[in-house]
């Protein structure tokens, strides 16, 4: 492999920005300072532009194996790299879901050679997969997913005991959907009343209520402490959950976590409100749901506090045909690995926060958060995973959308920023036209 030099960036790495010359050599980053070109190397003139670490997307469905006519690894992927996503960690309510080590070992088997990113995937949890729970390998997966709310796929958790089992005997972090789904099927059968199986989208979230998420995330947090687990809590989408979330930094001086408890918010709470339901109806129905402009304003605020830990896409492609039935038969979940940076950065356009924190909230805190070994940094010996990012508009059309299921949320919408590289391992993936070289993505290392 020769090497690649990336000459005249900006690069933003841990809280600062700043002008530097990038060595890639043998898939890692060789060098960072001010480099003179060598024999045979690949020069690339960044030209100012911003150079960052891959991002790391902590959530995303990419629904293999069971619902590939949906989506699959390599095509999700290589949305995700034209997006600036150089890794992802993918959820267990595929078909089968990922209950065991078996089907854990069969996601990675399916991964290598295939995926375009870095991969991890966690285990699920069930109401009777305990043991399955307890002799988890730490380094064979981020985390164990917990649902504790009803959504895609059959994977509730909701008897007490076993839950109380979850929480004191896992021996990776847990993750946790948070909705209390009692209360969220008794909303449905009053709006069912009401309108039948065509309710309107924008009454998604009433029925799937902030009330719903604050009891069950209540709840998760009550069983984290009494256990002192560590707890991730995913997809918060309420002004009112924040509060019950500690402000400050997710490391200390050394690196090491700080938090037992962390939260974690996705892009499209940011971009969208209940407003945008009369414009994409299904389009953004999602679990949580996208709820009110004050919720939206709290967690971009969040982030900027350090409230929120971790930002997320929770990518979760259905096709267009099935977004198109009637509410109470169109799924939940909406494809957003390519344009989340973009949106992301499109949040710094607007003043919420700057490039340093997009780049700490995705790709260093899922890092650190997940014990992801040289990875979610610009470090001397760190994989090459990198991203390019120039301040060119562009508008997304649905003929330039990768995801499988061929269509985007924000078809229409211009962004400000947009990807022109991406680097996973090394190697080119993405040269911001179009998708480059082999599958590079590698089994992601938990260093536990
Ligand atoms: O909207 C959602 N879609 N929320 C989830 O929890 C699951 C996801 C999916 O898999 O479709």
């Amino acid at each position: 492999m020769t090497d690649t030099l990336i000459i005249n960036a900006r690069l933003v790495n841990e809280g600062r920005e700043f002008d530097a010359d990038l060595r890639v050599r043998d898939g890692r980053i060789d060098a960072i300072g001010s480099l003179s070109p060598r024999q045979g190397d690949t020069v690339v003139d960044a030209a100012g532009r911003r150079l960052l670490p891959g991002m790391i997307d902590d959530q995303v469905h990419f629904r293999e194996p069971g619902m590939e006519y949906k989506a699959d690894i390599a095509t999700e992927s290589a949305a995700a790299v034209a997006g600036g996503l150089t890794s992802f960690m993918d959820m267990p309510n595929t078909s089968p879901p990922t209950l065991d080590a078996a089907a854990l070992e069969d996601k990675y088997a399916r991964a290598a050679g295939r995926a375009r990113a870095n991969h991890g995937f966690y285990m699920g949890a069930s109401n009777d997969n305990l043991e399955a729970v307890r002799a988890i390998d730490p380094r064979a997966t981020p985390g164990l997913k917990v649902f504790m709310g009803a959504s895609t796929g059959n994977m509730l958790v909701d008897d007490p005991e076993t839950l109380d089992g979850i929480f004191r005997d896992t021996p990776v972090p847990i993750i946790t959907h948070c909705e209390d789904t009692p209360m969220i099927d008794a909303e449905l059968a009053r709006y069912r009343e009401k309108y039948g199986d065509d309710i309107p989208a924008a009454c998604h979230p009433d029925i799937r209520s902030r009330e719903a998420c604050i009891r069950s995330t209540r709840l998760a947090l009550e069983l984290a402490r009494r256990h002192d687990t560590r707890l991730h809590v995913l997809h918060i989408s309420t002004a009112d959950e924040l509060a019950l979330f500690e402000a400050g930094p997710l490391v200390d001086a050394e690196g090491r976590l700080r938090k037992r408890i962390t939260a974690e918010t996705c892009i499209h709470f940011l971009r969208f409100e209940r407003a945008d339901y009369e414009r994409l109806g299904h389009q953004i129905k999602c679990n949580p749901a996208i709820k009110d402009a004050s919720d939206r304003e709290a967690l971009l605020r969040a982030l900027a506090d350090d409230v929120i830990d971790v930002l997320a896409t929770d990518h979760a492609p259905h096709t267009w045909e099935e977004k198109q039935a009637p509410y109470t038969r169109a799924p939940s979940g909406l494809p957003l690995v390519q344009y989340a940076l973009v949106a992301a950065l499109e949040c710094v356009h607007e003043g919420h926060f700057d490039t340093a924190r997009v780049v700490r909230k995705f790709a260093h805190a899922p890092a650190q958060l997940f014990d992801v070994k040289e990875r979610g940094f610009l470090r001397e010996g760190y994989w090459a995973d990198l991203v390019l990012v120039e301040d060119t508009p562009f508008t997304v059309k649905r003929e330039d959308v990768l995801s499988k299921c061929g269509w985007s949320p924000f078809e229409g919408t211009s962004f400000r920023s947009r990807i022109a590289s991406t680097w996973v391992n090394g190697v080119l993936a993405w040269d911001g036209a179009r998708i480059t070289g082999e599958a590079a993505g590698r089994r992601l290392e938990f260093a536990r």
